[in-house]
């Protein structure tokens, strides 16, 4: 039903998160339900990206302030992470993308896998309100550069796009 076969060198990241994001469009097609599309999202990152051990959600129920885990690969996680807690409460707080090249040294880092040593966390953000995020954690110290940062934050716009309809 859905070809993850990569057409491109996951080395040349603009091309990849490209052809991610065109892969995404057509997962997304015509869906509009978030947790849903939120699960085939998590799949496709965890299957297509290179060295994750754990890609999926922490969405935020309207009116409270602890995030509560989503659809996600990887091994079981933490349940809540109060906003301004961890690496995921920390982007919900500054309503801003968190890079950490090394979790050790990030201050009340959250770990879920001890296998993780890097993580990029990207808020969901729609009409100004933060719904959740997307966390992306990897087994290799300084995974994440500027690249998949501009890469993932292009993916989750096309995630937030698919839920309007
Ligand atoms: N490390 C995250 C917690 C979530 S798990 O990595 C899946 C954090 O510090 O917020």
């Amino acid at each position: 039903m859905f070809d993850l076969t990569p057409t491109v060198d996951p080395a040349d990241k603009p091309g990849f998160y490209r052809d991610l994001d065109q892969q995404l469009a057509s997962l997304f097609e015509g869906e509009h339900d978030p947790i849903a599309n939120a699960a085939n999202m998590s799949a496709l990152l965890y299957l297509a990206m290179p060295e994750l051990n754990w890609a999926g959600f922490y969405f935020l129920p309207e009116g409270t302030d602890v995030l509560v885990v989503g659809p996600f690969q990887g091994k079981p996680a933490c349940v809540r992470i109060p906003i301004g807690k961890g690496v995921c409460g920390t982007a919900v707080a500054k309503r801003e993308t968190v890079l950490v090249p090394d979790v050790h040294a990030f201050p009340g880092h959250i770990a879920c896998d001890a296998a993780s040593q890097s993580e990029l966390v990207v808020p969901l953000i729609r009409d100004g309100k933060v719904l959740g995020v997307l966390d992306l954690d990897s087994p290799r110290a300084g995974r994440f550069d500027a690249d998949d940062q501009a890469g993932v934050e292009r993916l989750v716009a096309r995630y937030l796009a698919s839920l309007l309809g």
